[in-house]
């Protein structure tokens, strides 16, 4: 298994390309299942999640092609043979279960084992079957698997009353809605511009959908959708995370692509700090405004609230921080496992259930640290940057799932950084 090692290497400046966003790629990817017609996505990130997908898809009988060095994905689902997603796959990466919904609404059955849990927590997906099965689905589920029917062959549009914001949830019943016989109605769905970027592919493949980026969507189902080419929008969460290198390490970095829309609570939690974030006709650019950042309370929410994924790098911030700040994680029952290996860098955090307390130390000391998951795992490399010596960062199998060519990237500002391959 491969490790990173980073060096502290001061005040880090130029410019840093944000990538296509992981978690609009695993929705858009699967609803080539809704169409015999090919589905183009360019700005594609090239991830080893995008390449489960893209095995999964392929096990269904769907042709993925990944062109241009994986930035292009020509996708195509007018043979699928097989209706099973294996737990061999599946139980790689949850976003798997986003299958279920197209391939029950264009073919009528699908059996899609039940993802497990992860390092975060449990994830159940009862609200995806249960929105299903308010649109008619007869689910039975049996041996880690779900077996999927919809009577007649057609899913039935339906009022759905999430009971509180699920992403997935939303997404797996906004892409079975699109073939249902009539209208569906989503209430208290997710907000997410992943969302909204899901929304508008299927737009563009012929769906009528209204409502996205509210918390009530109404989709008028029709009988068939079409092709398209869709753009995957950037990926909030990388901007995050490279915004925060300036935050930790001083210097000015601007992050190519970003738009503040996409992390407006983020931008004002740092402005708080005492880190300027400014658009520019790139970008985002962002400096410290000072000297060390000051202590700010978070807490996460769904969009357009603070984002979970991006709570661990915001915790390496604030482990540097002046004065003492409050991180409540709100949305995963267990996604402080950063906080025990930042730790051990010196830093000073309580963690007492969903609510951790940092007190923020002059600076971090280098240490071995071990990944747990895949925000945990970018958290410790920003630590790295700023700490004073050497950190290695081991199990970075999980960083490769979400960022691409981190090194690269961050070399290119001045980083000590480099892979050491096991
Ligand atoms: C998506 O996961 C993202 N993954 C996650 O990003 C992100 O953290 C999460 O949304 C929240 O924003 C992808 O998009 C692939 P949820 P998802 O359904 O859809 C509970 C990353 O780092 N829940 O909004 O699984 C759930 O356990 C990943 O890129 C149920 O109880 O998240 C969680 O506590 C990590 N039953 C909360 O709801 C359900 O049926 C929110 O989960 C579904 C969810």
């Amino acid at each position: 298994m491969d490790s990173i090692l980073v060096r502290g290497n001061g005040a880090l400046s130029g410019a840093i390309p944000i990538a296509g966003a992981k978690n609009a790629c695993l929705t858009l990817m699967p609803a080539t299942l809704l169409s015999d017609e090919p589905l183009t996505l360019t700005n594609a990130p090239r991830l080893s999640d995008i390449r489960t997908m893209t095995q999964l898809l392929q096990s269904l009988g769907a042709e993925v092609a990944s062109l241009q060095d994986g930035l292009v994905l020509a996708l195509s689902s007018h043979s699928i043979t097989n209706f099973k997603a294996d737990y061999d796959i599946v139980r790689k990466m949850r976003a798997s279960i986003l299958v279920l919904g197209p391939m029950l609404a264009r073919y009528g059955h699908a059996v899609v084992s039940l993802p497990g849990g992860c390092a975060i927590g449990a994830r159940p997906v009862d609200l995806h079957l249960k929105a299903l099965e308010a649109m008619g689905a007869d689910l039975d589920l049996r041996d880690g698997y779900v077996h999927a029917k919809a009577p007649g062959g057609r899913l039935k549009g339906a009022v759905v009353e999430f009971p509180f914001v699920s992403v997935g949830a939303t997404e797996n019943a906004l892409m079975a809605a699109t073939l249902a016989r009539g209208t569906t109605e989503l209430r208290n769905a997710a907000r997410e511009p992943e969302i909204v970027d899901l929304a508008r592919c299927l737009k563009k493949m012929g769906a009528k959908i209204e409502g996205e980026g509210t918390s009530t969507i109404t989709i008028e189902g029709t009988d068939r959708l079409g092709g398209a080419t869709h753009q995957v929008v950037t990926d909030r969460i990388e901007l995050g995370t490279y915004m925060l290198v300036p935050a930790i390490c001083g210097g000015e970095v601007e992050c190519i692509g970003g738009t503040l829309d996409l992390v407006a609570s983020f931008a004002e939690k740092l402005d708080a700090a005492g880190v300027s974030v400014t658009q520019t006709n790139r970008g985002l650019k962002v400096a410290r405004k000072n000297g060390r950042v000051r202590a700010v309370d978070v807490m996460t929410e769904p969009f357009p609230g603070f984002p979970t994924d991006l709570q661990a790098q915001m915790m390496a911030l604030l482990c540097t921080a002046e004065g003492t700040s409050v991180l409540e994680e709100k949305i995963f029952e267990n996604r402080f496992m950063h906080a025990p290996e930042l730790i051990r860098m010196g830093a000073k955090i309580d963690v007492h259930g969903g609510t951790a307390t940092v007190t923020g130390v002059e600076r971090l000391k280098g240490a071995p640290v071990m990944a747990t998951d895949l925000r945990a795992s970018v958290s410790l490399i920003l630590a790295g940057l700023a700490a004073e010596g050497e950190t290695v960062v081991s199990r970075v199998y999980h960083l490769d799932r979400g960022y691409e060519r981190v090194e690269e990237k961050l070399r290119a500002c001045g980083a000590h950084i480099e892979r050491i391959s096991a």
